[in-house]
């Protein structure tokens, strides 16, 4: 296997990537071909459906595929068939991101690095006061983010009990989704529920009127890429990072990982927005 800092010889055999899930999308495989097509790496990304992790796992090792995204349902399974994990993968207990190395898999969580680094293109974090709404799955790796950047995180949930648990984990203040009326007074708010979502209801899950100017507003749903939450913050005057900004990032780093070369992010851009954008 080529190293993930050195350029792989050119030998008309294409390096293997792809994905692992159980309802495969194609968002990755747009972005990363993309990626590959704009620096000419003989590269191949191939989305795969698995319904048994740790058989496709193997499948990676034997077949010498470089690198696998994992998304769910299998971001917490793939942390214990993996070799090794990166630390802050580690800390978040999931990954979506497995590199093979000669047969040695190890284990990184990019959805983090997104997040912060789609938030860090229009303010720093560091003492930032930030409102996460959602202590799901993707909210914690969110969390765990904005904590390793020094923000002052508050996190709100339906489920009380869950956003203090994850609070907690953190360093971190856990509240009632009742917050979201004073979202307007954190420099950052970050919604993290699936509420916004076009397979679920198009909803807003804080008021327009408790949005404020002088604030970022990012959402990670990027399914509408228009949001209610986003046309509201828009409308608001907010600064605000649509959810496509965050699965970039994540695919960016991924590219870096599997790669070993900056990701040419505009060309992966175009691709996940011709792929975002209505029929
Ligand atoms: P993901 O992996 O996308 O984070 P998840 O782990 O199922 O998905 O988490 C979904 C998040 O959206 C949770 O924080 C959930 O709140 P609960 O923990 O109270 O269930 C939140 N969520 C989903 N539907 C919601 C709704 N209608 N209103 C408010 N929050 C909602």
């Amino acid at each position: 296997m080529t190293s993930p800092t050195s350029q792989p010889p050119r030998t008309g055999v294409p390096t293997l990537c792809g994905s692992l899930s159980l309802h495969a999308v194609g968002l990755g495989a747009a972005m990363h071909t993309a990626g590959y097509r704009a620096l000419g790496l003989e590269f191949v990304y191939v989305p795969f459906t698995v319904t048994k992790l740790a058989h496709a796992l193997t499948g990676v090792r034997a077949l010498g595929i470089r690198g696998v995204g994992v998304s769910m349902p299998y971001k917490i399974e793939a942390t214990e068939l993996v070799d090794a994990l990166d630390p802050m993968a580690r800390r978040i207990g999931a990954i979506n991101t497995v590199v093979n190395d000669g047969g040695r898999l190890t284990g990184y969580n990019t959805d983090w690095i997104g997040a912060v680094t789609a938030l860090e293109e229009v303010t720093a974090l560091g003492g930032a006061r930030v409102l996460l709404l959602g202590a799901g799955g993707a909210a914690r790796a969110i969390a765990h983010g904005l904590r390793e950047r020094g923000a002052e995180l508050t996190i709100a949930n339906r489920d009380l009990a869950k956003a203090r648990a994850l609070a907690g984990e953190v360093g971190a203040r856990g509240v009632w989704l009742d917050e979201t009326k004073r979202a307007g007074s954190y420099d950052v708010l970050v919604n993290a529920t699936s509420v916004g979502m076009s397979d679920v209801k198009a909803a807003s899950p804080v008021a327009e009127s408790a949005i404020a100017a002088d604030q970022v507003v990012m959402d990670i749903v990027y399914k509408p890429i228009e949001t209610e939450l986003v046309q509201a913050a828009r409308r608001r005057g907010a600064r605000v990072v649509h959810g496509g900004r965050m699965l970039l990032h994540q695919a960016a780093h991924q590219f870096e990982l599997y790669c070993g070369q900056p990701a040419p992010l505009e060309a992966m851009d175009a691709a996940l927005h011709a792929q975002l954008a209505p029929a």
